[in-house]
């Protein structure tokens, strides 16, 4: 088979005398490195994969190049943790260096058998620049946390007739005894769709057929990648991201996007009834997200807080991307709610508090600190439009924008010396039903933001990269308003 290889695709077993050590110190003087958020130590991170709490202990995996800010040969690196808060790095967990991985370990999901953790994912196969094919794999973490490969990899070779090479991002998971494997998949009619295999033991799969989601996706969708599948509250759940949809006045806005889907599996028939489905996250920077059962069986998601095909500001240092924090899932009145993990609150230290009123303007409520938690509660609004600046100097600010005549909310990210994806735009906007109360949980770790509006019916993901001082909080409004807020600086007990 005659290979299509470049001089980047190296993997980390290449490596050049002291080219980690050298890579490593290059990025640990970054002023813009999250602190509580999991993040590459150097190179380019993008998917969580493999997500697990797996004998007693949370295990992460993410798709991660070393060499470079790029997305060059993908690696699965891993941190693991006791408490969702204090990480702690372990030995790259799949290095590709078999011909059935030849471009790349690409994006996967985990599932316990007999009590060893199976990661899924993608051997990458690359026959020139153009041409592609895909390859199914396995790699299992015994109780020790030893790693190895299937020694009968792929577990599946190839892509199904009627599909192009773009077949990727295993799910797996078990009804009835039977292990079903979802897959993002491309049609040869150049459409997105998911794919099914299944299995009697997790290691020996045939091909089932195709999900009939009746989702009436528009044709530009050309790729449906990283599915995801979980029961929550008695409903089905599907997470995936799709890519080619049309942005829309108030969503799809970004290049890639991510859409959750209610409704009702019937895996033996193939078929997914939608109920509603609707867009995850509505901030800048949210991708492929993948959800897990924690330790007291709550249904725990993480997300790549990145997009593809565009620079990052950390890319001349030498890094790039971080994962969101994790955050616990719910279904409320028809929609998927997130909140942050409670565990993120034995981060918190002593807060600044206050309560005013604003009657109009902009009120400073002070951060001086690069990662806090803020929760604000704004009530008796008779402003029509008010909301935040945060990140905020003379000449920088990330500004929320609440609008309560067009009951819409707006995130702009124009306002900063380190622009950065202005090709898709700089702002994000979605519908919000607005009365005379609106609460915010705010994550803010040093580059990136992460807003929970209204107890997680709403969730803007953002990077942003300001100047060191610009750590101001402005609370703004055209009219009358009460403000309540917390600010809590946040610690940072991983080893990251
Ligand atoms: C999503 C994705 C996946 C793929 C991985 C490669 O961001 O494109 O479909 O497996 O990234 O890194």
């Amino acid at each position: 088979m005659n290979r299509y290889t470049e001089p980047k695709y190296r993997t980390i077993n290449d490596a050049k005398e002291n080219e980690l050590d050298q890579l490593q110190a290059k990025s640990t003087s970054s002023t813009w490195k999250p602190a509580y958020h999991i993040h590459p130590g150097y190179g380019l991170m993008n998917d969580p994969n493999g997500l697990a709490y797996f004998n007693g202990e949370f295990h992460v995996f993410y798709q991660w190049y070393p060499f470079g800010p790029t997305h060059g040969m993908k690696h699965w690196a891993h941190v693991k943790s006791t408490d969702l808060i204090d990480w702690k790095r372990l030995p790259t967990a799949i290095v590709p260096v078999e011909d059935y991985e030849s471009h790349g370990a690409y994006s996967g999901a985990s599932i316990e058998v007999d009590g060893e953790l199976y990661l899924y994912y993608t051997g990458n196969i690359k026959y020139s620049a153009e041409e592609r094919s895909a390859n199914q794999c396995l790699a299992i973490m015994d109780k020790d946390g030893a790693i190895r490969k299937y020694e009968q990899n792929p577990i599946i070779e190839g892509v199904p007739e009627g599909y192009t090479g773009h077949v990727r991002d295993p799910k797996v998971f078990k009804k009835n005894d039977t292990y079903y494997m979802l897959l993002g998949a491309q049609r040869s009619n150049l459409t997105g769709a998911i794919i099914v295999y299944e299995s009697s033991n997790a290691r020996d799969w045939s091909f089932k057929g195709e999900l009939d989601l009746d989702l009436n996706l528009p044709d530009t969708c050309y790729m449906l990648e990283c599915p995801d599948y979980f029961e929550l509250n008695g409903q089905d759940v599907l997470v995936v991201s799709p890519q080619g949809l049309e942005p829309e006045e108030h969503a799809y806005q970004n290049l890639y996007n991510v859409i959750y889907v209610l409704g009702e599996l019937d895996i033996e028939n193939l078929t997914f009834k939608v109920e509603s489905h609707h867009e995850l996250d509505k901030g800048f920077d949210f991708y492929a997200p993948q959800t897990f059962e924690g330790k007291n069986k709550e249904r725990l998601l993480f997300g790549w807080a990145g997009m593809g095909e565009m620079d990052y500001p950390s890319d001349k240092e030498g890094w790039a991307h971080c994962l969101t924090i994790p955050r616990k899932l719910d279904i409320v009145d028809g929609r998927l709610i997130q909140k942050p993990a409670r565990e993120l609150e034995k981060l918190r230290a002593e807060p600044a508090k206050g309560e005013f009123s604003l009657s109009q303007g902009s009120t400073e409520i002070g951060a001086a600190s690069y990662q806090y938690e803020l929760e604000l509660s704004l009530e008796s609004i008779e402003s029509e439009i008010f909301g935040l600046r945060l990140f905020s100097s003379e000449t920088e600010g990330l500004v929320l924008e609440f609008n309560r005549s067009e009951q819409t909310v707006t995130l702009n990210r124009e306002n900063f010396a380190e622009t950065f994806g202005g090709e898709y735009g700089f702002e994000r906007s979605s519908k919000l039903e607005i009365g005379d109360k609106v609460d915010m949980q705010i994550f803010v770790d040093r580059s990136i933001v992460e807003i929970f509006i209204n107890g997680g019916e709403l969730v803007f993901t953002s990077r942003v990269f300001p100047h060191k001082e610009s750590t101001g909080i402005n609370v703004v409004a055209d009219g009358k308003m009460n403000v309540n807020y917390k600010s809590y600086p946040m610690s940072c007990r991983n080893s990251l």
